[in-house]
C-alpha cells in the first residue's frame, strides 16, 4: 500500500467507524416489532423496569470507575524530573471499600430481581387458558376451555390475564413475545407456565419468535399474538369453534365428518410427544407415496371445490386437520380449519397472500428448508392447476 493510499485510508477511518456505529445502533430502535422497550403488557413493563434500574445503576458504576481512572491517570501522570513515586503495599481501607461496595451493589440487584420475579409469578385471575405446543418449526395453540386448536397466531383479549401453558412435541423451543412477556422455554416432558396481561389499550399484531436454537429452520419459527378488545376476541372464539365450510358443488361423503373439537383438542400427555420429527417425516413420506399413487380423479367445479378434493387426493390430509373435513384429524402439521383468516402463513414467516401460498405449495423447501412438508412436496409434485385450486380452497377457510 503506497503512502498516499495509506493516508487516504486513515482519513476514511473516522467516517467508516461512524457509519458502522450508526448501522449497529440503528438496530436498537425503541419501537422495532420485537423490542422489549415498547412494552404492551404488565409483564414486559415489569421486566423493562428492572432492566432500566439495573442499566442506570451500571451507568453510575461505569461513570464513577472510569472517571476515577481517568482522573488518577491525569493527576498522577509522570512529570519531567520526577523520581519514582512512593510505593504502597496493601491498604486496608481501600481493600475493604472495593469489597463492600460491589457486595452492596449485588445485594441491591438481587432484591430488585427477586421483587420482579415475585410480581411475574403472581396467581392468574380468571385467565384465558392457552396451551402452546412447540413443533419443529411451528406453533400449535390450543384453547382447552373453548375446545379448538389454531396455529402460529394466538388471539388474546386486552386487559385480561392469559395463562400460557408451554409444552413441546419434540425438542426444546422458547416462547418469546418480547412486547408482552419475557422468554420461557418449552421443554419436552415438562409444562412451564407464563402469565400475560396485555395493556387494556394494546391492539393489533405483536411479533414473536422461537428463542432457543431448535434445528435447521429455528430462525423461521416465528409467530404473532393478536391483541384485541373483549368483544372482538369473543367473536373470534365463536368463529374458531365452527367447522370449516364446504365449497359449493361438493357433496359430503358418507365418511365421518370431524368437528372443530375433534380435529384439534386432545393434548399430548406430558412426556409423550404428539409427533416426533421422525414420525412426521415417515408419515409425510407415506403421504407422498399415497398422493403419487392416487388415481387422477376427474376434478370438477370451482377452484375451491377442486382444492377441497385435492386436499385429500394429494395427501395433505395425512398431516393437517381441518374441522368439518371428513377424517382430517392429523396433527403433524398446523391445524388449517381457519387458515384463510390468519394474517400470516408458514409459521408467521409470510403474509397470507395468494402469491405467498402458491410459492409455499410450489416448493416448501425453497421457502423453509428442512420442513416436514418439504419431504412430501417437491417442486413439480403439484402442478400449477393443483396449486391454484388448493390456494383457493385454503383461502376460503376464513
Ligand atoms: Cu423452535 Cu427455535
Amino acid at each position: 500500500m503506497s503512502i498516499l493510499s495509506r493516508r487516504s485510508f486513515r482519513s476514511l477511518t473516522f467516517p467508516i467507524l461512524v457509519a458502522g456505529a450508526s448501522l449497529v445502533l440503528a438496530g436498537c430502535g425503541f419501537d422495532s416489532p420485537r423490542s422489549t422497550m415498547s412494552s404492551a403488557a404488565t409483564e414486559s413493563a415489569q421486566s423493562y423496569s428492572l432492566f432500566q434500574g439495573l442499566f442506570w445503576l451500571a451507568m453510575v458504576v461505569f461513570v464513577v470507575v472510569e472517571g476515577a481512572l481517568l482522573f488518577i491517570v491525569y493527576r498522577f501522570r509522570r512529570r519531567p524530573g520526577q523520581g519514582i513515586p512512593v510505593q504502597l503495599h496493601g491498604n486496608q481501607t481501600i481493600e475493604l471499600a472495593w469489597t463492600i461496595a460491589p457486595a452492596v451493589i449485588v445485594a441491591i440487584i438481587a432484591i430488585f430481581t427477586f421483587r420482579t420475579q415475585a410480581l411475574l409469578s403472581r396467581e392468574a385471575r380468571d385467565p384465558i387458558k392457552v396451551t402452546v405446543i412447540g413443533h419443529q418449526w411451528w406453533w400449535e395453540f390450543q384453547y382447552p376451555d373453548y375446545k379448538f386448536t389454531t396455529a402460529n397466531e394466538v388471539h388474546i383479549p386486552a386487559g385480561r390475564d392469559v395463562l400460557f401453558s408451554l409444552r413441546s412435541a419434540d425438542v426444546i423451543h422458547s416462547f418469546h413475545l418480547p412486547r408482552l412477556v419475557d422468554t420461557t422455554d418449552l421443554i419436552p416432558g415438562r409444562e412451564n407456565r407464563v402469565l400475560v396481561h396485555a395493556n387494556s389499550d394494546t391492539r393489533g399484531l405483536i411479533a414473536g419468535q422461537c428463542q432457543e436454537f431448535c434445528g435447521g429452520t429455528h430462525a423461521m419459527m416465528t409467530m404473532h399474538a393478536v391483541v384485541e378488545d373483549q368483544a372482538t376476541f369473543d367473536t373470534w372464539i365463536q368463529q374458531q369453534q365452527t367447522v370449516a365450510g364446504v365449497p359449493a358443488g361438493i357433496t359430503q361423503a358418507a365418511s365421518k365428518t370431524t368437528t372443530a373439537a375433534e380435529s384439534s383438542t386432545s393434548q399430548p400427555p406430558l412426556g409423550v410427544p404428539s409427533a416426533s420429527p421422525k414420525q412426521g417425516a415417515t408419515t409425510a413420506a407415506t403421504v407422498a407415496a399415497t398422493a403419487n399413487a392416487a388415481p387422477a380423479a376427474a376434478l370438477a367445479g370451482s377452484p375451491e371445490a377442486k382444492g377441497y378434493q385435492l386436499f385429500s387426493a394429494k395427501g395433505c390430509i395425512g398431516c393437517h386437520a381441518i374441522g368439518g373435513y371428513p377424517n382430517a384429524v392429523a396433527k403433524i402439521g398446523p391445524n388449517l380449519t381457519h387458515v384463510g383468516g390468519r394474517s400470516h402463513i408458514v409459521s408467521g414467516w409470510l403474509d397470507n397472500t395468494s402469491a405467498n401460498m402458491q410459492t409455499w405449495l410450489r416448493d416448501p423447501n425453497a421457502v423453509k428448508p428442512e420442513n416436514v412438508m418439504g419431504k412430501a412436496i417437491k417442486r413439480g409434485t403439484l402442478n400449477e392447476d393443483d396449486i391454484n385450486a388448493l390456494t383457493a380452497y385454503l383461502e376460503s377457510l376464513k
